[in-house]
């Protein structure tokens, strides 16, 4: 399913970071805040369950201690993924971290893998990051290592998707629930979502 994460803070945001005038730091910085935005609306539907222990309240009040009933793995791709796991990890303090490295070659627009690490938790559910779905390539390849390691629980989030890459997801994986804060016009020749905001990972990282 398809969750466009459709908020005024949001997209007042990312239009800033489209702005090919926005420098490296800004860019981080909104990319940052707006992965905190989005995983309020990702894990909407998760439960705060008792845990079985009680915590006592400065006013004397015994009550039930609480934990979701996820144990969430954050998995940011390799590189532009980075740029959003923060702002998700700080709204989820207990969260482990995960890593896949993928990149795009240039010429056939294909997915190289060179790194794939995921911790092991009971009862998990991943979410993996990225913010750009353009032809869906790296996604797909990123949740079938993920599926191919054993976990079934999973989220795939971006900050921009072209038609062209949500589409496949839905097809290879449509068990995974995307959630996007923008759905975009088209992919360009070269791969590029348009409008989209260039190539997240050298915004990022300043590697233009
Ligand atoms: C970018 C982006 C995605 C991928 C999207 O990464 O961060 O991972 O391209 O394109 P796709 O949907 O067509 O696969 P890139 O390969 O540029 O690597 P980087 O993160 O190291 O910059
Ligand atoms: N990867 C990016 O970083 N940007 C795009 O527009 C497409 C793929």
């Amino acid at each position: 399913m398809l969750h466009i994460v459709d908020n005024p803070l949001i997209t007042v945001k990312l239009n800033y970071m489209r702005d090919e005038k926005t420098n490296s730091k800004d860019f981080r910085t909104l990319l940052d805040e707006i992965s905190s935005l989005m995983t309020f609306e990702v894990f909407r539907d998760l439960k705060a369950l008792p845990t079985g222990d009680k915590i006592k309240t400065p006013t004397g009040v015994t009550i039930d201690k609480l934990h979701l009933n996820y144990n969430i793995i954050v998995v940011p791709i390799l590189r532009a993924g980075i740029g959003m796991s923060n702002g998700v990890i700080n709204m989820l303090p207990t969260a482990r971290i995960g890593h896949i490295g993928l990149y795009r070659d240039e010429k056939t627009l294909k997915p190289v893998e060179y790194f794939c690490k995921l911790p092991k938790v009971e009862n998990p559910l991943v979410l993996v990051c990225d913010p750009m779905l353009a032809t869906g390539g790296s996604a797909c390849d990123a949740i079938s290592m993920i599926k191919s390691k054993g976990y079934t629980n999973i989220r795939l989030l971006n900050l921009v998707g072209a038609p062209e890459g949500i589409k496949e997801v839905m097809k290879k994986h449509p068990d995974v629930d995307i959630y996007i804060a923008a759905q975009d016009e088209k992919l360009n020749e070269k791969g590029y979502i348009l409008p989209g905001l260039g190539d997240a990972g050298d915004r990022i990282f300043g590697t233009l």
